[in-house]
């Protein structure tokens, strides 16, 4: 199995990356991350332009649609990593246009995990947490992703969340426009800085204009959130 995965990551990537992964899987890795974390504020959304598309609806994806759907993230996520998400509470959903799927979205409540960063973290009490925001590629730059986005807020605003928070890659312009015509505002960056097993976060906060240190021990930290906040 394990022999099988590293086979099939050689003929996608290649030797060299195929190493390189080899050795970051046993802990030697080496890594300068960044990413941006912006909020949105759920308790005044209705100050907000309301987007509306005649015949597009956000429906919240179970395991039995999720089962049903082709084609889910054009290939770009796995069904399999769908349904542990979902068993882990996480929840999927998706803007229709009439019967035809234009967008994917999930919003972690409780905890969120954000791979890219090798961590997890509990989520306050009110805020959700947006990840892996997705157009299908015949539908980009049409405001799909800005509709699901808007949908989404409304639906956990009702829910009686307060905050919404969501991390963009420094390079991702795109859904930095996204969150910029929605009003999310930036509050922090966090870069990651792996040294073999010796992990670094570098929180810096846009509230309190300082940066944060810290060190998890594996990949759960509470301390994450926490580093951007006012005190
Ligand atoms: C990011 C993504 C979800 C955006 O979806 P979308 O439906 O095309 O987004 P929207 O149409 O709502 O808005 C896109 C905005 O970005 C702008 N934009 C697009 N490409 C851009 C670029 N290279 N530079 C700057 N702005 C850009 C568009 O002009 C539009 O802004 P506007 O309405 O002011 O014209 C889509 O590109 C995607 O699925 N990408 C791959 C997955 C991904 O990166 N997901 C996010 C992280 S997990």
């Amino acid at each position: 199995m394990f022999l099988e995965k590293i086979i099939n990551y050689y003929r996608q990537f290649g030797l060299a990356r195929t190493v390189c992964h080899s050795l970051a899987r046993v802990g030697f890795a080496f890594y300068y991350r960044k990413m941006l974390f912006y909020e949105k504020d759920l308790c005044q959304l209705n100050g907000d332009p309301h987007r509306e598309f005649t015949g597009m609806h956000l429906e919240h994806i179970d395991e039995e649609k999720l089962k049903a759907i082709d084609n889910y993230y054009d290939g770009w996520r796995t069904k399999d990593g769908a349904l542990r998400r979902l068993q882990k509470g996480y929840q999927l959903f998706s803007l229709k246009e009439h019967t035809e799927r234009l967008s994917y979205i999930w919003v972690d409540t409780g905890s969120t995990e954000v791979p890219y960063l090798q961590l997890r973290f509990p989520l306050p009490e009110g805020h959700s947490c947006l990840a892996y925001l997705y157009t299908v590629k015949d539908h980009r730059n049409r405001g799909v992703a800005t509709l699901s986005t808007q949908r989404t807020m409304r639906l956990f605003g009702e829910k009686g969340y307060t905050r919404m928070i969501s991390f963009v890659l420094p390079k991702n312009v795109t859904v930095q426009r996204v969150n910029q015509k929605l009003g999310f505002r930036r509050f922090g960056a966090c870069t990651y800085i792996r040294i073999l097993f010796l992990k670094i976060y570098v929180c810096r906060s846009l509230f309190a204009n300082r940066r944060k240190l810290f060190f998890p021990l594996g990949k759960n930290s509470s301390r994450l959130l926490n580093s951007f906040s006012k005190s």
